[in-house]
């Protein structure tokens, strides 16, 4: 199993504090059946940046640590980059880090508040170039949770949105893991990620929110959110859930 969200790079935003909190993180994906994490440090927040440039260099120390403790994991570096006015300038110029090798995926995050006006404009930029904008967790944006429409509109356009397993299991609040279950109905949702921070309060939860996807759904539409994820890394193409 692929996880396309995660932030095991220690002391580089709110996810890992330290390499030995990255180690555990490491092992405990292992424990949850993940084989390979894509490394999704926060970028472009107020409070955090973190360039293509460190996160390709501090990807490999990651590796180096978890090689040396034989565990067996495979990382690679990306970015969750948050939609801002520069976005679309740093994008095509090369600045960003997709999830695949081949640039055919970038994991986009809004705000929490809000939605900005040339967000649309963007993501189209990015359609029309042949990419697929990945939507980080949008059942916990206001804007998503208040307007399920607008989250419809994108995945109309073309992107594809990314639901994580905590907000399933119900670790965030009981609005958010109703969204999630609800945009997981009408088709919105594309792929499950664990977005896992550390070992204690944000974990993976991915083995939990898988059993009640097979319950809930099936075991048809827990394989198409888990095999999205290997497609997504490899650059293959996201089909729509069929029944
Ligand atoms: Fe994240």
């Amino acid at each position: 199993m692929i996880d396309i969200h995660t932030h095991l790079i220690p002391n580089v935003d709110d996810g890992a504090d330290s390499i030995k909190e990255t180690l555990r993180l490491a092992r405990a994906a292992v424990e949850e059946g993940i084989t390979h994490t894509v490394l999704t440090p926060h970028h472009n927040r107020y409070w955090v940046t973190n360039e293509k440039d460190k996160v390709l260099k501090l990807t490999k120390e990651v590796e180096q640590a978890i090689q040396e403790e034989n565990i067996p994991l495979t990382v690679s570096p990306s970015q969750e980059i948050r939609m801002n006015e520069e976005f679309s300038e740093e994008l095509f110029a090369g600045n960003y880090l997709p999830l695949d090798e081949n640039g055919q995926y970038y994991l986009v995050e809004f705000s929490w508040s809000d939605f900005p006006s040339f967000a649309r404009t963007y993501l189209q930029e990015m359609l029309d170039a042949g990419i697929t904008p990945v939507i980080a967790h949008p059942e916990r944006q206001r804007p998503f949770l208040d307007n399920p429409d607008l989250l419809k509109g994108l995945i109309e356009m073309g992107c594809i949105s990314q639901v994580t397993a905590s907000s399933i299991v119900g670790d965030y609040t009981e609005e958010i893991r109703q969204a999630s279950h609800y945009m997981m109905e009408e088709n919105l949702i594309h792929v499950i990620a664990s977005d896992a921070h550390n070992t204690y309060e944000r974990p993976f939860n991915m083995v939990e929110a898988l059993k009640i996807l097979d319950k809930v759904y099936g075991t048809t539409y827990k394989e198409y959110l888990v095999d999205n994820a290997e497609k997504i890394f490899m650059g293959q193409k996201v089909k729509p859930f069929k029944n």
